[in-house]
């Protein structure tokens, strides 16, 4: 019998993500720089690697999956991958499988993601400007999005909006976003602007908006009841009584939620990093190429969870960045 992943602290491991791809159609300007290089397309693990790979883990207790990018939906192909990941579901396997996207193709592949088993989607949206949406994202059409959430939710998916705080970018639509959540029964999660990526971190200092402000100016408005709910994910929730609905918060900065941590996170190269906020990641394609999977795929993966470290670097301390990290969201999947 397989034991169940855990690290050497104790904790055990049953939410993967994967990244499937490190490209994306759009430039966040919080997490790619307009010309940033991607990873030739040789070096990705084809398909079936990675459906061989994540069904290892999947044996060896993994039981939310969480796809991701760059965008995931950029990916040629992607739609065999979520239809080899429904077996998982269908057995009883995989207790959710989904995937975070920033929505543009979504559109397109609604209906089928929820004929594979997903039930819920999270959607990446950081304004409703249409004008706004485009510097954000360098340029991305909003409608495109919105569009991608509509045929989500008309396809049975839950959607939840992941919005990054951004000070002087975002500060001014705080309710009207929160509003708009509301009125399409979408669930809503804030995000603490993270220091990694390409760029200066004096950056993000300036854009940093602590999620602790944030909801204190909810409050003026709005009565939040903290709520027990988990996703398994790292964020805490509220329950908004006056709207009924869920917000949650992400707070790797000023909350540190790393010692209940219960994922890793595959890159599209089939490298494992079992800490989003640490450097460091254990190569798994000899374990999957060398023939032998089985036993060699478990004991590689299972030697990979053991450097586990007890949680991650960055914070703003003193005022400033600490632990910043050069290794973009998009190679790890956020
Ligand atoms: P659910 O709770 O299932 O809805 O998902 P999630 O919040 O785990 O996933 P999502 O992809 O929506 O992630 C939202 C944000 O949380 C992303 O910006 C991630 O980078 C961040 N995040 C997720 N896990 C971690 C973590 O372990 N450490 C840190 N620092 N950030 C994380
Ligand atoms: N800090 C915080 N969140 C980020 N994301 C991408 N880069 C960063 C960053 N530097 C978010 C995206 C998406 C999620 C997967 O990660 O907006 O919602
Ligand atoms: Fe693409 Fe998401 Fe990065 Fe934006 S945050 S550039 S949508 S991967």
């Amino acid at each position: 019998p397989l034991v169940p992943l855990s690290d050497s602290f104790g904790r055990t491991v049953t939410y993967l993500r994967v990244s499937v791809t490190d490209r994306c159609d759009l430039r966040c300007t919080y997490c790619m720089s307009e010309h940033t290089s991607f990873m030739p397309k040789c070096e990705l693990l084809t398909l079936e690697e990675l459906d061989r790979l994540v069904s290892a883990f999947v044996d060896l207790g993994v039981r939310k999956l969480r796809v991701t990018g760059g965008e995931p939906l950029v990916r040629r192909g992607i739609m065999t991958f979520f239809r080899a990941m429904g077996r998982h579901v269908r057995s009883g396997a995989l207790k959710e499988l989904t995937l975070t996207t920033n929505g543009t193709l979504l559109a397109r592949h609604a209906a089928e993601l929820a004929d594979c088993g997903v039930k819920r989607v999270n959607v990446s949206l950081d304004t409703l400007d249409p004008a706004k949406y485009g510097r954000i994202t360098r340029w991305g059409r909003l409608e495109n999005v919105l569009g991608g959430i509509a045929a989500a939710q008309a396809a049975g998916l839950r959607v939840k909006i992941n919005t990054v705080a951004l000070r002087g970018f975002n500060e001014d639509e705080l309710f009207r976003l929160v509003d708009w959540c509301a009125d399409r029964g979408c669930d809503l999660t804030f995000i603490e602007v993270m220091p990694m990526g390409e760029f200066g971190v004096e950056d993000r200092l300036a854009q940093f908006w602590p999620l602790s402000a944030l909801r204190a100016e909810l409050e003026t408005r709005y009565r939040l009841a903290d709520m027990a709910l988990s996703t398994g994910g790292p964020a805490s929730y509220v329950r908004v009584a006056e709207t009924g609905q869920t917000i949650g918060f992400i707070r790797p900065l000023s909350h540190n939620f790393c010692a209940t941590c219960n994922r890793v996170r595959l890159s599209c190269r089939g490298e494992l990093y079992t800490c989003l906020g640490t450097e460091g990641s254990s190569d798994l394609r000899p374990a999957l190429r060398d023939g032998e999977a089985g036993l060699g795929l478990y004991a590689a993966i299972q030697a990979a969870l053991r450097l586990k470290p007890a949680g991650h670097a960055f914070g703003y301390l003193a005022g400033g960045v600490q632990g910043a990290m050069a290794r973009g969201m998009n190679h790890t999947g956020g």
